[in-house]
Order: structure tokens, then C-alpha cells, then sequence
């Protein structure tokens, strides 16, 4: 008899294996939740740093190692490395339940390769680079026992002195919401469970970039209309492209923190765009609802939190030191609880954590992703493709690689760290594996460079001023290089004054007296504003900060090796009275007639409406030319589409890439639209003298809006379309929809 059983053993094992497995995750879910005692239920909603980094104002707590054998922490973020990580799965191993920790980092630019800033990968247009650069942060990244990365933030960005402008895709809401959905799909890759693929997290939910004077936490305030239409499309994109996880923000939005924003985050987001993952809080949010004045202490900003659809609390410890007594209390439905595990849970299930808990921690991975040629590689491509030619008098750039003198002035001439920016990691060997711009320089031909720093980036001290006029006048070209220490732009980086700092424009003056002709490369996370050297340097290159790559791609682009194809994605102001700017704004109803039209018109009295540089605006070392736009119908129906043509010659002498961009207006509707919106784009490669004609598809849904209901409607009436190099150098045509 016992024989018989045991010989039905092994059948019924895997009967009983079969069966497990052709449970759902939402099944498997739903069967460790019933094990769960309700302190283990808030031990997963509950994030925390490790000691070592901080990206925040860290908390010092008792043993957390302790807290993770208890079943108290879910999540860690500011943990990477293959082993660390183990180490820390081990103990997670050793709680009642063995329910796998989640480690998450901010992976926002690169990780061991570093990229340019997302606002820089922008100016490329590249859409697919841009997937392609955050497959790469996260097949390096997940290497590293790293399961999830805090990006792609997605804020629409219109205000230069808000720092954290440098981790966006800009100021346009159509261009944000293609980047915001190629970085998701970048990160997530072929999907969660492929032990390369990271979860994303869209944040900051919502509208943090229209922080009031570009004052990093401050309040915002937009009717539901504007966000609607402006800044809340990147993050739909984004929910859409299949997004693991939220992050809400700091701010309050219309007077309520979007922590306890339940509008944004279970009408919004969980409800009308269905979307399944979990939110995250930001950096101690729920905590800081106090000082918001909006909760009277962490009971009640935990009680506001969890029930706007706050699944997880990063760093605030108010849901581990409130929850279990609000639920007790009968203050917050369980179900509520239950709903933001079911959440956190299904993606551990869905990254294979259950399965096993230690597929991202591996030490050979790690090791191979530590120097990858290929991902070097692609670096160089996408820094070159960033890079923003903004001047070019009697064509300057690019250099001759032979026969000159040429005199490498300035900070960041040397500079590794500084060329990596915000958001990055340093490695040990840096200095040896990185370029510099020098070192590139060097490699191009056979000039003679003389080398000065002439001033540190933000050094009041002129002392370096004579050796770098000595070395600008035995040159036949200076170049200098300036821009922002790399922690300028970024969290709790924002400034009143986007100028050079320290120094660096007084050299620059004394430079250009010398007779020289002097050519500018500026480094920096943000639109900066530069008038001396805009209006007297003869080149200027827009190199923001680039990361690994930054002197090779600079080098490439200096002496001709890469053509630049970069098109701004913000507008950069004249001065800081115009911030905030940006293209797609309303009329009013006292439009300036002309620049200098001060008659009663909505104006200043002692500056121009018009930005120093447009949004799309980038040149090439050569020149193109646009044909006239033909439509396919002058007049189209509300179900129809409208085709746009329009023929591109590059009119110069050398082979470039143009992004073409087309924008639209219209003309009247119930409610003010603005003057230009994007609504496509195509960049296309054309060699000397070739032409190419580009066709654009402009669909029902192009022309729909948001009205005071918050309605998305199309109105039929006039419409024009623009085509052009930038958002102001467009060819204009006119259409009805009826
Ligand atoms: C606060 C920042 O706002 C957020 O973007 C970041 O992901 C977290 N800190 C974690 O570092």
C-alpha cells in the first residue's frame, strides 16, 4: 500500500506543480496575500534608502537588516551591485513569507556607460537612440541586481531656473510623450521577467516642472484644461507604453499635494488610463504633508496618502508607523491596503522574483557589462547626435584638423566628472577610461594645441586669466569651454541666475579682445543664458553635458567628423524676466505687431517677447532649403486625414541631417489655442544638393483639444499648418475642417 503511494508521489507532485503553474499571477498574488499578516502587508509598501548613498534627507532608523528578516521592507533603493544586493535578498530569504526585496535606483542617464542628459538625448530627435540608450542603462543596471530604475521623468519643462529641467525631454508635450514612451519601452525591453529588463518609474505625477518660479518643491497651479492639454500627455504615453510603476511628486497641485492627489492618481491614472502597476511616493512626500500644511501629522498624511492610490512610501516611514493603527482604527478599508500589496506584489511575481530572487545578482554579468565596447560605442553615436550648433559665423566649424594653432581654454577642457552631470554614477576608473576633450582633440590631425584653464567653473580668481591670453594669442583659433559644474542642474539645483558662473564670461570677453576669433563650447544641464557670447563668439556648440563619450563626440563634431543635427527641445531665453518661455503660447488679445511694437500690447518695455534661441532651432554645417507646402485638400472632414508635402534640398556642400518639423494652429476655438503645436516630425539625411520631399499625415486626433470641461474635442473652422527647420523658420499653408 505505502509502495503504491510512493510510487504516486512523484504524479502527484507534478500534477500539484502543473496546477501551480497554471495559476495566474493575479491567482499567485491573491494566495500569498491570504498568508499575510497585516504588519507583513505594510512591511511592502514600505521603501527605504540604504545608509551608503542618500538621495534624499536621509532618516538614520534602527537595524534594517533586522527589518528586512521581519518582513518590514520591500523595497530599497540606493542598493546596487551584484553582491550587495544578494546579500541583502539572502535576509529578505530569511522573513516568515521569503517575499523577494525589489531594488530600485536612479538609472537616469546611463549607468557604468553615462549618457547624455535626458534633455540633451532630446535634442536629438532620435526616438529610437532614445529607446536604445535606455535599453542600455538598464541591461547594465540589472547586472547590478537592480530591478528598477526611478525614470523617465517626464515633466514638461518650460522654466530654465527649475534644475531639474536637465532630466526631461523639454517643453513640448507631442515630442514628451514619444521620449517618454521609447524610454519606457527602453527600460522594460522585451518585458518584465527578462532578467535585462528594469521596471520603469514615470514620474514626478504630476506637472512638478510648473514648480512656481522654477523653485525646485514649490507649489503649482493650472487650470485642469492646461494640464490636460500640456503637461499631462508624456505621462499618458508612458502609462500606455506599458509602464511598471508611478512615482507622484512633491508639489501640490491646485492647492492639494499630488501625494494625496486622488484626482491624479486613482481617477487619473488607475481608473480612465487603466493603469495596473503601483505608485511609488516621492523622497518622504507623504511625510511632508505636514509641512504642506495639507495633514496635521503622519497618521493623517498616511491615512490622505493610501487613499489617493499611494501604493508605496519611499522613505517616510508614515505608513510603517501609522497604517496597521488606521486600518485598526477603521480610517482606512483594508481593501485599500490589500489593493496597493496586490499591486507591488504582481510585479515581483512579473519581474520572476518569486521564482528567483537572486536572477538579477550576478557577479559574472555584472562583470561583463562593466566595460562594453558596444555600449561605448552607442555612446559616441548619441553624444554626437545631442549636440546643438547654435552659431556659425562665416563657418568657423568646423576646424581644420591641420595646419592651425589652436588654444583649448577653459573648465571643462580636462574635465571628466564634470561632463557626466547630475544623476550619475562615478566609477574608480574614470579618469582612466573616459576621454577627455583634450585627449580627443589631440587625436584629430596634426594642429598645434596649447592648453589653459584659465579659471576653475565657478572660481571668483583671475589668477589663470594671462597664461590663457598668452596661449589665445599664439593661436589662430581659441577654443573655449564653459558651462555649469555638474551639480548645478538637478534636484534642489535651482537658480535664479542661469548665466556662466564664477568668472568664465569675463575670460571669455577677454579672449575675443585678443582679436581671435573665438569659438564656445558650453556643458550644462540646462538652457543657460550666454548674450556676450552669443552675440561675439563666432561659433557656438550647445554640448550640455554628455557623460562617457562627451570629448570624443565633442572632438567629432569639432572637426568635422559628425555633422550636428541637434534641435533644441526648450526655448532658451534672452534673459531670466522671460522665463517662464516657450513657443506654444497663447495670442492674448493684444499681440505685439512686430519686435519692437510697444503701443499697449502685451509686451515688455525693456526686452523682446522672442526667445535667444527657438524651440527646434539648431544649424548644420550645411544649409537647407524648403519648398512651398502642398496639401492634399484644402478643405477635409472631421473622419479625414490631411497629407503635407513638402520638398528639403540641402543646399551647402556637405552631406546633413534636417529634422523637419511640422506645427499647427487653430485659428478660433472655444477655447484659446495656442500659436504653434507640434505635431510631427521626421529627421531625414540628405547628401550635397540632394532634395527629398517629406510627407506628414495629420490625423482627426492632431486637432482635437481639451475644453473647459476637460473635454477632448474637435472643432471644425481654419486651421494653419507650418513646416519647417525650427518652431519660428516655417513655411505656413491654410485648411478648413468641416
Ligand atoms: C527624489 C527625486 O525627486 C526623485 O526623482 C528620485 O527618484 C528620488 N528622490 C529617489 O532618489
Amino acid at each position: 500500500m505505502y509502495k503504491k503511494i510512493a510510487c504516486l508521489l512523484p504524479l502527484l507532485c507534478l500534477v500539484m506543480w502543473v496546477a501551480a503553474q497554471k495559476k495566474t499571477i493575479d491567482q499567485k498574488v491573491d494566495s500569498v496575500l491570504r498568508l499575510m499578516t497585516l504588519a507583513e502587508k505594510i512591511g511592502q509598501m514600505n521603501q527605504l534608502s540604504n545608509d551608503f548613498v542618500a538621495t534624499g534627507p536621509i532618516t538614520k532608523d534602527g537595524d534594517k537588516q533586522d527589518k528586512v528578516r521581519k518582513g518590514m521592507i520591500g523595497s530599497y533603493l540606493n542598493v546596487y551591485g551584484a553582491e550587495r544586493t544578494r546579500s541583502l535578498q539572502e535576509i529578505a530569504m530569511q522573513s516568515r513569507l521569503k517575499i523577494p526585496l525589489l531594488f530600485g535606483q536612479d538609472v537616469i542617464h546611463g549607468f557604468r556607460t553615462i549618457f547624455p542628459v535626458p534633455l540633451a538625448e532630446a535634442a536629438s530627435w532620435d526616438i529610437a537612440a532614445m529607446e536604445q540608450s535606455a535599453r542600455i542603462a538598464a541591461i547594465e543596471a540589472s547586472a547590478q541586481g537592480l530591478h528598477w530604475t526611478f525614470a523617465p521623468m517626464v515633466d514638461i519643462g518650460r522654466d530654465p531656473r527649475w534644475g531639474r529641467v536637465m532630466e526631461g525631454a523639454g517643453e513640448d508635450p507631442y515630442l514628451g510623450a514619444l521620449v517618454a514612451a521609447a524610454r519606457v519601452k527602453g527600460f522594460q525591453g522585451k518585458g518584465l521577467g527578462n532578467t535585462d529588463a528594469m521596471m520603469a518609474c514615470v514620474k514626478h505625477f504630476a506637472a512638478y516642472g510648473a514648480a512656481v518660479g522654477g523653485r525646485d518643491y514649490n507649489s503649482v497651479d493650472m487650470s485642469l484644461m492646461h494640464l490636460n492639454q500640456f503637461f499631462l500627455p508624456p505621462y499618458k504615453a508612458a502609462s500606455l507604453a506599458g509602464a511598471a510603476t508611478f512615482m507622484n511628486s512633491f508639489n501640490d497641485l491646485n492647492g492639494i499635494p499630488a501625494t494625496a492627489n486622488k484626482y491624479l492618481q486613482r481617477d487619473l491614472l488607475k481608473g480612465q488610463w487603466g493603469f495596473k502597476g503601483f505608485v511609488v511616493s516621492d523622497w518622504g512626500s507623504i511625510g511632508e504633508m505636514i509641512d504642506h500644511g495639507y495633514a496635521k501629522d503622519n497618521y493623517e498624511a498616511a491615512m490622505l496618502a493610501v487613499k489617493a492610490g499611494s501604493d508605496m512610501d519611499m522613505e517616510s516611514r508614515s505608513y510603517t508607523n501609522n497604517l496597521e493603527k488606521l486600518v485598526k482604527d477603521k480610517k482606512v478599508d483594508i481593501a485599500v491596503v490589500d489593493d496597493a500589496v496586490k499591486r507591488i506584489l504582481r510585479k515581483k511575481f512579473e519581474m520572476g522574483l518569486f521564482d528567483d530572487p537572486y536572477r538579477f545578482s550576478n557577479v559574472e554579468r555584472e562583470k561583463q557589462q562593466y566595460s562594453n565596447p558596444e555600449h561605448i560605442k552607442f555612446a559616441r553615436e548619441i553624444s554626437r547626435k545631442s549636440i546643438v550648433l547654435l552659431k556659425n559665423e562665416q563657418n568657423i566649424l568646423p576646424l581644420p584638423k591641420l595646419g592651425k594653432t589652436i588654444a583649448f581654454v577653459g573648465p571643462f577642457v580636462k574635465a571628466i566628472s564634470d561632463h557626466n552631470g547630475f544623476w550619475s554614477f562615478d566609477w574608480e576608473d574614470d579618469s582612466t577610461r573616459i576621454t577627455t576633450i583634450w585627449d580627443a582633440a589631440g587625436k584629430k590631425g596634426s594642429n598645434k594645441l596649447l592648453y589653459a584653464a584659465g579659471c576653475g567653473i565657478t572660481d571668483s580668481s583671475k589668477a589663470g586669466f594671462e597664461e590663457a591670453i598668452a596661449a589665445a594669442n599664439q593661436s589662430d583659433i581659441i577654443v573655449f569651454t564653459a558651462g555649469e559644474k555638474r551639480d548645478m542642474s538637478g534636484e534642489a539645483k535651482s537658480r535664479s541666475n542661469i548665466q556662466f558662473p564664477g568668472v568664465q564670461e569675463d575670460l571669455i570677453k577677454a579672449l575675443v579682445a585678443t582679436g581671435k576669433p573665438v569659438v564656445v563650447l558650453i556643458a550644462a544641464g540646462r538652457p543657460l543664458v550666454f548674450n556676450y557670447t552669443a552675440d561675439n563668439a563666432k561659433g557656438i556648440l550647445y554640448t550640455w553635458w554628455l557623460g562617457t563619450e562627451a570629448g570624443n563626440a565633442i572632438a567629432d563634431v569639432l572637426f568635422g567628423d559628425y555633422n550636428p543635427s541637434g534641435k533644441l527641445p526648450m526655448s532658451f531665453p534672452r534673459t531670466e524676466g522671460q522665463i517662464p518661455i516657450y513657443y506654444n503660447y497663447f495670442n492674448t488679445g493684444r499681440p505685439a505687431k512686430n519686435e519692437t511694437d510697444r503701443n499697449y500690447v502685451s509686451a515688455y518695455t525693456d526686452l523682446l517677447n522672442t526667445p535667444k534661441y527657438p524651440f527646434g532651432f539648431g544649424l548644420s554645417y550645411t544649409s537647407f532649403e524648403y519648398g512651398e507646402i502642398v496639401l492634399n485638400k484644402k478643405t477635409i472632414s472631421a473622419t479625414e486625414n490631411l497629407v503635407a508635402t513638402i520638398t528639403v534640398k540641402n543646399t551647402g556642400a556637405v552631406a546633413g541631417e534636417e529634422v523637419v518639423q511640422l506645427y499647427i494652429r487653430d485659428l478660433v476655438g472655444s477655447v484659446v489655442r495656442p500659436v504653434k503645436e507640434l505635431k510631427g516630425f521626421q529627421k531625414i539625411a540628405l547628401r550635397a544638393g540632394e532634395s527629398k520631399t517629406v510627407s506628414f499625415t495629420v490625423k482627426p486626433d492632431d486637432l482635437k483639444f481639451y475644453n473647459n470641461e476637460v473635454k477632448f474635442i474637435l472643432e471644425p473652422g481654419d486651421f494653419k499648418i507650418f513646416i519647417g527647420g525650427n518652431s519660428t523658420a516655417v513655411k505656413e499653408a491654410a485648411f478648413k475642417m468641416q
